[in-house]
């Protein structure tokens, strides 16, 4: 038998010999195209190379693309598990020619592929043409040799492709596989065309168009080929069977349901195991591609999908969460080709785990409530909106979920009483809100999050992607277009773009419209929790409500935020090694340049604390270890020693980072954080403290940089050594004996000039008075002019030559930086009649001053006009003259 794996494998070969690039499948998520919830083509990813808007390096390419069909409008959950070919997930094979080959190629190939390499036989197969298409009809003739009976034209849409209201579009040309006549179906096109009989395998779309608007329909730069066939029915059809549940993919999920819950994978609870199957499937992938269950957007369909599965799992009487046990079998079958998945296998299946646990406890009381308001009613009731309601928002169930549970007895529910209850619960939490702060503002972002919803945030995974501006405000008011040079806030119905909080500050990029509009982003804050609001200034053209945007992260400042942020939680836990448990996070601040880290400690981080502190963070970056996120409730999270913050508001669910490794390979840091970070510890690169003080009483706190800022810091440290190094002419090494023995001889010849001056003032050096002085009245006077002794010694020295002369009067007056400085002293026998007070006073005028002050043996006065020092002393001399 060949499995779906040859058989996928078969296709991208036939293709890859035949010149197309294989290229990966892109993610379930897409990001260049914000109107869609799930990638549900293969041409999802090439749609701008189709409409000439980007190029590659390969002009044909084959995929296989994993596809989500659920959620939007066209939901057909209800259905899976039930039918043969329903799918939530489903692989779609595919060739692509962007504007190489077309219509003749594209049939050759086709047909080449299904009656050679998978050797269906040419007289089972059958196609349809758009009816206007006389092109194809014709080349299918020559090329397959198909007879005009087996070329029905469709006249409907259904044989015209778009992949949406807007983008690429062309007719199309699809294969029929015919099981035979025993098995009821009408050809495609007849009444009965909806029965089993004839199989679509193949649909070839002749990309021509571009839908612009409703009546705008232009065409393509060049003809272009897209092509989808389900591996599920291809792999049905080759493997015999009629049901795509029982291909070898489908069917290994199916008998690992049974087993784990121990029952028959064909028995009563066959259509549970198909629903898991499937489900497994569909929530595996996008956990893989980073959808989290939440309640808003894609995160919701993934919710919708869990839930469903873990209902059916209940029902088969599962008393412990199923799901997450059921995940080493789809790796197993799928991982090979698919790489993600077994990348992602701890993280689905934790979040599997959560999810079943917490549903499992609703779930009794949900399903109890619902047998109580359904008891008695008949086929063809309805169950009311109100109650549907009620199990939504107290139990959980969503609304597919209760649909579900009651389609076998055929009961529906009351679908608009459903949504009128939702609404009324909204208009009650409109008024119950009241604002915080700058009222004003609180309320526009209010009503702008009621009206539009939340952002879902692609940048865990990405730094770009597409969106659609959702909400303008300019000067505090809603707007609907921004011209240029506005400073704006603008929404988007989903961005890359962080979101200020956790101390991580929110991502700079930029916002490109089509058009050549341009946003500088300066700043991306969160509203209401989960709101983003981009920043900035419309630097070209304009912007406006509906536009269609590329929203760009500047990828460098979002590397650095990543590497200070997971470096802060290294630290973190480096300090409480070192300095203790009482160590706890007071504040964080994580921005592109730097970090900044509050911690709870009596007393400075001493040096070698630090340096320890520094080293260990050092030995986890070189390490290199994986850096792990998780999703857990808070209890389950610190329960596993996460750190988490007291106080601290958390949801229902919480993003878990783990990172580093011990000796003992346990893991290093835990932490409870929803901020981005590094993929490994090693893309930290260096990390290095440059300050550490204290904030508030019993509060430190440190800087630290990483990365290209932690070595730049470096490089300025070791261009300031070897500067030193070459002024003081040692090699860098001998800075520090070299500067202390410069600072010894400093302090030594300090001490030599003080008592050189010394002996200047009181005459043991030449051209010193020494002890002379004069006779004034009959008092000896000593007077002195030092420049350039500081004013601090004057007083030592006056007492010195006031020794020296005995009795009389020494007034010494010097002059640093412009101002002068004066000191009288009075031997002790004299200040009966002379007091230095006055004496100085006298001076002090002649410098300018205002005065001076001491006692009647020694004072000291000060004045600004340092060049006035003799005409001090000289009216020092005159007031002593007068005394
Ligand atoms: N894009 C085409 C489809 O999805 C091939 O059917």
């Amino acid at each position: 038998m060949q499995t779906a794996n040859d058989i996928r494998r078969t296709f991208l070969e036939f293709f890859h010999k035949n010149g197309h690039e294989i290229v990966d499948s892109s993610p379930l998520v897409p990001l260049n195209d914000p109107t869609l919830m799930f990638t549900n083509a293969g041409m999802v990813q090439f749609k701008n190379v189709f409409t000439g808007n980007e190029s590659r390096p390969y002009s044909t390419a084959t995929t296989s693309q994993k596809c989500v069909r659920a959620g939007g409008k066209h939901n057909d959950l209800e259905n899976v598990g039930r039918t043969a070919r329903h799918h939530t997930f489903f692989e779609m094979l595919g060739n692509f020619s962007f504007g190489d080959y077309f219509k003749d190629r594209a049939i050759e190939l086709a047909w080449n592929l299904v009656t050679k390499e998978y050797g269906l036989p040419a007289e089972k197969l059958l196609v349809t043409v758009y009816a206007e298409d006389d092109q194809a009809f014709d080349l299918w003739k020559k090329i397959a040799g198909l007879s005009d009976s087996k070329i029905i034209r469709i006249p409907t849409s259904d044989n015209f492709w778009a992949m949406g209201d807007t983008g690429p579009c062309g007719p199309c040309s699809e294969i029929f596989y015919d099981h035979g006549d025993h098995i009821p179906g009408g050809p495609p096109g007849s009444p009965d065309e909806d029965g089993d009989r004839f199989i679509e395998i193949w649909n070839l779309v002749f990309m021509q168009y571009e839908q612009i608007t409703a009546d705008d329909r232009q065409d393509l730069p060049r003809p272009s080929i897209d092509t989808g066939m389900g591996l599920e029915r291809i792999a049905a059809l080759l493997q015999g069977t009629h049901d795509n549940y029982n291909v070898d993919l489908l069917r290994a999920l199916i008998e690992a349901s049974a087993e784990a819950s121990n029952t028959d994978p064909d028995g009563d609870h066959k259509i549970s195991h198909r629903v898991i199957a499937d489900h497994l499937r569909a929530c595996s992938f996008l956990i893989a591609d980073g959808v989290l269950p939440s309640n808003e957007g894609r995160g919701y369909v993934l919710r919708r999908i869990m839930r469903r599965a873990m209902r059916h799992a209940h029902m088969m009487g599962a008393t412990d969460p199923l799901l997450w046990r059921l995940v080493p079998a789809l790796t197993a079958k799928m991982g090979q080709a698919f790489p993600e998945l077994n990348r992602a296998q701890p993280l689905i299946e934790e979040t599997m785990k959560l999810e079943e646990t917490r549903f499992k406890k609703l779930l009794d009381r949900g399903l109890g409530l619902l047998d109580e308001e359904t008891r008695g009613m008949e086929t063809g009731a309805e169950l009311s909106g109100e109650v549907a309601f009620k199990l939504y928002d107290t139990y959980g169930f969503p609304l597919d979920l209760t649909q579900d549970a009651l389609k076998p007895r055929g009961i529906a529910v009351d679908e608009a009483g459903f949504d009128s209850a939702m609404e009324r619960q909204k208009a009650e939490a409109r008024a119950a809100w009241s604002g915080s702060g700058d009222a004003a503002t609180d309320k526009i972002w209010f009503e702008t999050r009621e009206e539009i919803g939340a952002t879902e945030f692609l940048g865990y995974k990405n730094e770009s992607a597409e969106g659609v501006v959702t909400a303008l405000v300019v000067d505090g008011a809603r707007v609907t277009v921004a011209e240029v040079g506005t400073e704006v806030a603008i929404v988007v119905n989903q961005t890359p773009f962080y979101g200020e909080s956790g101390g991580q500050m929110g991502d700079h990029g930029v916002i490109e419209l089509a058009g050549g509009g341009r946003v500088q982003v300066t700043d991306c804050q969160k509203k209401l929790g989960d709101m983003h609001v981009h920043m900035g200034t419309v630097a070209e053209g304009r912007v406006a409500v509906g536009d269609d945007v590329r929203l760009t992260v500047d990828a460098v400042r979002r590397a650095a935020l990543r590497a200070n942020h997971s470096a802060t939680h290294l630290l973190h836990e480096a300090l409480r090694r070192r300095l203790g448990d009482h160590v706890t996070q007071k504040g964080s601040m994580v921005s592109g340049d730097r970090l900044r880290f509050d911690v709870s400690h009596p007393k400075p981080v001493a040096n070698e604390e630090m340096a320890e502190v520094e080293s260990w963070v050092n030995d986890q970056v070189r390490r290199n270890a994986d850096v792990v996120t998780r999703l857990m409730t808070p209890d389950e999270a610190i329960e596993q020693g996460a750190m988490a913050l007291f106080g601290e508001k958390y949801g229902d669910e919480v993003r878990v980072v783990s990172m580093g490794a011990d000796a003992d390979g346990s893991v290093y840091s835990t932490e409870l954080c929803g901020g981005t970070h590094v993929r490994r510890t090693g893309d930290i690169g260096l990390f290095k403290v440059v300050s550490e003080g204290a904030v508030a009483a019993g509060v430190r706190r440190v800087e630290a940089l990483t990365g290209a800022a932690a070595v730049a810091h470096m490089e300025e440290q070791e261009a300031l050594l070897l500067q030193t190094a070459a002024l003081l002419r040692v090699a860098p090494g001998d800075v520090a004996g070299r500067v202390e023995t410069l600072v010894e001889d400093r302090r030594r010849l300090e001490k030599e000039i003080t008592d050189l001056r010394k002996k200047l003032a009181t005459g043991g050096a030449s051209g010193g008075g020494g002890g002379d002085s004069k006779d004034v009245g009959g008092i000896a006077f000593a007077p002195r002019l030092l420049d350039g002794v500081p004013a601090k010694e004057l007083k030592g020295m006056a007492d010195e030559v006031k020794k020296q002369i005995g009795s009389g009067v020494v007034a010494l007056v010097a002059a640093n930086d412009g101002k002068a400085s004066l000191v009288v002293a009075v031997s002790d026998d004299l200040t009966g009649k002379i007091s230095a007070v006055d004496l100085v006073r006298a001076g002090s005028a002649a410098v300018g001053g205002k005065g001076g002050g001491g006692r009647p043996d020694m004072a000291q006065a000060g004045g600004p006009d340092g060049s006035k020092g003799g005409e001090a002393l000289a009216a020092i001399e005159a007031a002593l003259a007068a005394t």
